[in-house]
């Protein structure tokens, strides 16, 4: 979909086992991903998974006739819309800020003139070093970007600065570095998990959602550079790059955040599990058994949430409304009915029956409605895939619209 062409450079640090998982972030984006390993880069991961997740030949000998015979380094230097050097070792930074080509990664990088971004990883006393710091600043005053490194406990066993970046954040960065994305000043706003209706101090009601879906959805908005606000019930998940994130519980709650973000919204997904009915009251105490008779049951009265899916669907104006319905039988009938009901403008239905599929998964298989009676079944597929196709739909919507 934004289909840019990256050139990602692997220097040698431990971190590189990452790499994968890098390039798997910029494939979901729709990019186009080569690779170029330092000597000491494929010590730490092999070019064959590099071309496997490619499929490209992966580049790592200036004097090797049949690689440099298929394609140039200066071939390659000009093919890139953007370079990413991750992770990026300290002797590589060095390189760099003195501006060697002594092999194929540095000479690439003398002569590309595509914007640069530099992810480094190394043992915290190598980062603080003030030579690695003086070439961090001669870098910064060239306009290359840096992302991380991030705190925490190194792989050598030290504590500190010195961490790659996740692989989502070096994605998303990228994302920014390449500027002319699909969703660029689109405010998206996305609901998440489920909600939580409280019965008394202790006890709530609640449901499986994991958020994983949400989360994921919100990930996607961000690397394709919209403004995004993640709209979240209780949830252990990390806060994707780039994305702010509202916490809420009680189906009201949400509401009221939805409502608040929805004048600047360009895009609303709502695929939070919200709670249909919530107890009429909720006890401020604990509901004690021995407050009660002795053989007697509890009854909660129950009553109906507000639907804010159907809500905003009636008020969205130029908006496109995303909604999202878990059924568990007779999928595409149930989804249909729905669709028709919320008014919304594309319904993501899933079948939380299969066991591999759903609430609490990492994949998901869905089936796309539109109102024009059209529908799109997806093959099982990682959340961030679905994701990604999701909003492939959203964007050809907006373009049908224009
Ligand atoms: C096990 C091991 C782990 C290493 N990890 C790092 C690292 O995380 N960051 C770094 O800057 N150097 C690291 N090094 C040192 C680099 O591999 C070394 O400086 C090498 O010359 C870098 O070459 P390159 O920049 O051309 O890839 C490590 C070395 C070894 C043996």
């Amino acid at each position: 979909m934004n289909g840019r062409r990256i050139l990602l450079v692997v220097s040698g640090g431990i971190a590189a086992y990452k790499v994968p998982e890098i390039v798997r972030a910029l494939t979901r984006s729709g990019h186009e991903v080569r690779c170029v390993l330092t000597a000491a880069g494929a010590e730490f991961v092999s070019p064959l998974v590099l071309q496997s997740l490619t499929g490209n030949a992966v580049r790592q000998s200036l004097f090797d006739a049949g690689e440099e015979g298929a394609i140039g380094h200066i071939e390659l230097a000009d093919w890139a819309d953007a370079v990413v050097v991750a992770p990026a070792t300290a002797n590589l930074l060095a390189r760099l800020a003195h501006g060697l080509a002594d092999d194929l990664a540095s000479t690439v990088l003398l002569a590309t003139r595509a914007p640069l971004l530099v992810a480094p990883a190394m043992n915290v006393n190598m980062w603080e070093h003030p030579a690695t710091q003086a070439n961090l600043t001669t870098l910064r005053e060239r306009g290359v970007r840096f992302v991380g490194p991030d705190a925490g406990e190194l792989a050598c066993g030290w504590e500190g600065q010195g961490r790659l970046s996740p692989p989502e954040e070096i994605a998303a960065e990228t994302g920014l570095l390449l500027g002319s994305l699909s969703l660029a000043g689109a405010c998206v706003v996305v609901s998440a998990g489920g909600t939580r209706e409280p019965i008394d101090a202790v006890r709530s009601l609640t449901n499986r959602s994991s958020g994983k879906m949400g989360y994921a959805l919100a990930a996607e908005a961000a690397l394709r550079g919209a403004e995004v606000r993640l709209i979240s019930g209780p949830s252990h998940l990390p806060t994707p790059a780039g994305v702010e994130r509202i916490d809420v519980e009680t189906s009201l709650e949400m509401r009221d955040a939805v409502l608040a973000d929805f004048e600047r919204a360009a895009i609303v997904i709502m695929a939070a599990a919200v709670a249909d009915f919530r107890p009429a009251e909720a006890s401020e105490r604990k509901i004690k058994k021995e407050d009660l008779a002795e053989d007697a049951g509890l009854q909660l009265q129950l009553v109906r949430n507000p639907d804010i899916l159907a809500e905003i669907s009636a008020e969205r104006g130029n908006r496109i409304v995303v909604g999202f319905a878990a059924e568990s039988h007779d999928v595409l009938a149930a989804a249909r009915r729905k669709l028709k009901r919320k008014g919304c403008d594309l319904l993501v239905a899933n079948d939380i029956s299969r066991a591999d599929a759903g609430f609490e998964t990492d994949e998901n298989a869905v089936i796309l409605l539109t109102p024009d009676g059209a529908s799109e079944e997806l093959p099982l597929l990682p959340k961030p895939e679905v994701a990604a196709r999701i909003f492939d739909r959203i964007e050809k919507l907006r373009e049908d619209r224009r």
